[in-house]
């Protein structure tokens, strides 16, 4: 038990950081009882309500080890513990502890923490050292770009902001689906058709069309299907006129995402997508077939993994071809010699969950280091439907994410003509909500649940939606621009602003530190998108009770100062997700 009181101490004098009440609090409880502060950190919670405290720790995994109630355990930690400055006062309800921490001491150390940092707000160097790759977007070549691979877009760009934001060395990846024996037919339709066809206009739609009047045609002639196999061979031999076209439907498709890329604001660090990694799965081969890992399947090369309830894993076609596993078990490889990642996330749709798990079975084979096998994370998330059903390209209930995004644009547009006719910049004003409301709803809820496509829900502005986090930061921007100055930290008194309402705004501010944490903990934006909404209802419950211009000085530069924090954190968090803030609304 020695040294922890030191460390406690050790904790209120750490510069530059805020008060750490969790900690001293684990700190308090491991002193009373012999266990570990990390152990009980871990179960230390944040009541759903403040009248029952601002950390609780339940006492009943305890009861066990120490035989006793959890109530005993309660009451016999509360008589013993040392109560210092930071605490309030305790109490025991139900078998839990709950913490009253210093309010006065928070918003000091909240205010403090942000007259040091202003936007950069929440930002660490947690991550220094450790390098972790985001694989997002990856669209196919020559298809549409669907609302799933928006929704991957939009997830993966928020977890590249916010692991950069900790530090860490982040490397963005868009692992294009440029390969695959389908070109073979596209090549081959190409070469029948393609002078009939504009590709200046709407270049993606015209290689759609030849591909399915290849496919029809294949099912009816076995030659033009040889030939279309033939070609993808040709191609991967590297033949010009195959290679010529493989490269304008990359690069007229590649034009297109990157018109999206723009609006959305997302940007990668390497394009290097799958026939990046075409020359390099026999190496992926002949590891894997040396480790013993390849068998023989009707002319395949394969990996059983059914003892793992996995299936089978193709590496090698019967006709000699690559597959797609082969080419990210290539990928792998590579990133883990290029990159040395710790993390390794795949930000792809639920339909791959299974294909994920099998290859990075097979991974398990590479002979690479430990902490690349162990830092591959699928990052998985639910389908987005629309009401009618699911929103997909092969069931003409086709929705283009760029008429989407416009839709989105021109609703806002209409709801503010209603609200309020002449906003100046209205065009730039009305786009950063459109696409902030699209952001934001693909963000906000957990990952893995299937999200109905809902216009009310994206668009309101009064509920959970980006808008509305847009609409109260506009509210302290007009509040800002009627006071004379904005005070400094200096000349606030933390005393005059511990009203219910105005505490909830500074411990939801607390937790931004602790929300980010959990963000790339769980691999989770809504956790971001919960704090700006909880930050934004709880300021504008704060503004609704409080004058912010009042008579009093003292009161009124606490509230101003409180509102500039608050503004500047609802504008910081946001751009996390990628949503830029309007000036007017
Ligand atoms: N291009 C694929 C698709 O659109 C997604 C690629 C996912 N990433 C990967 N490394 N397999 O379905």
């Amino acid at each position: 038990m020695k040294g922890l009181k030191e460390e406690l101490d050790q904790v209120h004098k750490k510069e530059n950081k805020m008060i750490d009440f969790k900690d001293i609090i684990a700190n308090k409880i491991a002193l009373c009882i012999d266990f570990d502060k990390n152990e009980i950190k871990k179960y230390i919670e944040i009541p759903p309500n403040t009248d029952m405290g601002d950390y609780a720790f339940p006492c009943f995994s305890l009861a066990k080890v120490l035989k006793k109630s959890p109530i005993m355990i309660a009451e016999d930690i509360k008589s013993k513990i040392d109560i210092d400055e930071n605490i309030e006062k305790i109490e025991v309800l139900k078998g839990y502890l709950n913490f009253y921490i210093n309010k006065k001491l928070l918003t000091e150390t909240v205010f403090e923490e942000y007259s040091k940092r202003n936007e950069n707000y929440g930002k660490s160097d947690i991550g220094n050292g450790k390098n972790i790759i985001v694989e997002y977007s990856a669209p196919n070549i020559a298809k549409p770009f669907h609302i799933g691979h928006l929704r991957t877009t939009i997830i993966g760009a928020c977890l590249y902001k916010v692991y950069k934001y900790l530090g860490y060395n982040v490397i963005g990846i868009n692992h294009l689906g440029d390969y695959g024996t389908q070109f073979g037919k596209i090549i081959e339709g190409y070469k029948m058709w393609g002078k009939d066809y504009d590709f200046s206009d709407n270049p993606i739609e015209k290689f759609m069309d030849i591909y399915v009047r290849i496919n029809e045609l294949c099912g009816e002639d076995e030659e033009v299907l040889e030939r279309c196999r033939d070609n993808f061979k040709k191609l991967e031999n590297g033949d010009p006129y195959c290679v010529e076209v493989w490269k304008k439907a990359k690069d007229l498709s590649l034009k297109e995402f990157e018109r999206l890329y723009d609006v959305l604001g997302v940007k990668f660090d390497s394009y290097n997508g799958e026939s990046f990694y075409a020359d390099k799965v026999d190496e992926v081969e002949e590891i894997l077939e040396k480790n013993g890992a390849i068998s023989i399947s009707e002319g395949a090369k394969i990996v059983d993994l059914e003892d793992k309830k996995l299936g089978v894993c193709m590496i090698k076609k019967s006709n000699e071809s690559s597959t797609y596993a082969a080419r990210d078990l290539a990928a792998i490889l590579y990133r883990s010699r290029t990159y040395d990642f710790d993390k390794c996330l795949y930000v792809v749709a639920e339909e791959q969950n299974l294909y994920f798990k099998q290859i990075f079975e097979v991974a398990k084979y590479l002979g690479l280091p430990e902490k690349s096998v162990n830092g591959l994370i699928h990052v998985s998330y639910g389908m987005t439907r629309l009401p009618e059903g699911k929103m997909s390209t092969r069931n003409g209930n086709v929705v283009k994410v760029e008429d989407l995004l416009q839709e989105s644009i021109d609703r806002v547009s209409e709801i503010i003509s209603e609200k309020n006719a002449n906003i100046e910049n209205k065009e730039e004003e009305t786009k950063k909500i459109g696409i902030g409301a699209i952001l934001y709803y693909n963000l906000c809820n957990t990952l893995a649940k299937t999200q109905i496509f809902d216009w009310n829900q994206v668009l309101n502005f009064n509920g959970e939606s980006g808008p509305y986090i847009q609409y109260i930061y506009v509210r302290t921007k007009s509040v800002l621009e009627k006071v004379d100055y904005i005070p400094s930290y200096d000349e606030v008194d933390s005393s005059k602003i511990q009203d219910k309402n105005s505490l909830a705004v500074i411990s939801t501010l607390y937790n931004f530190d602790e929300c980010l944490k959990m963000v790339i903990e769980k691999n989770e934006p809504s956790f971001l998108t919960r704090f700006l909404i909880e930050l934004a209802q709880n300021y504008s419950n704060f503004y609704n009770e409080n004058k912010i211009l009042v008579d009093d000085e003292e009161t009124k530069k606490a509230r101003i100062y409180l509102t500039k924090m608050v503004g500047d954190v609802l504008k910081t968090g946001s751009s996390l997700l990628g949503m830029e803030m309007p000036n007017r609304m």
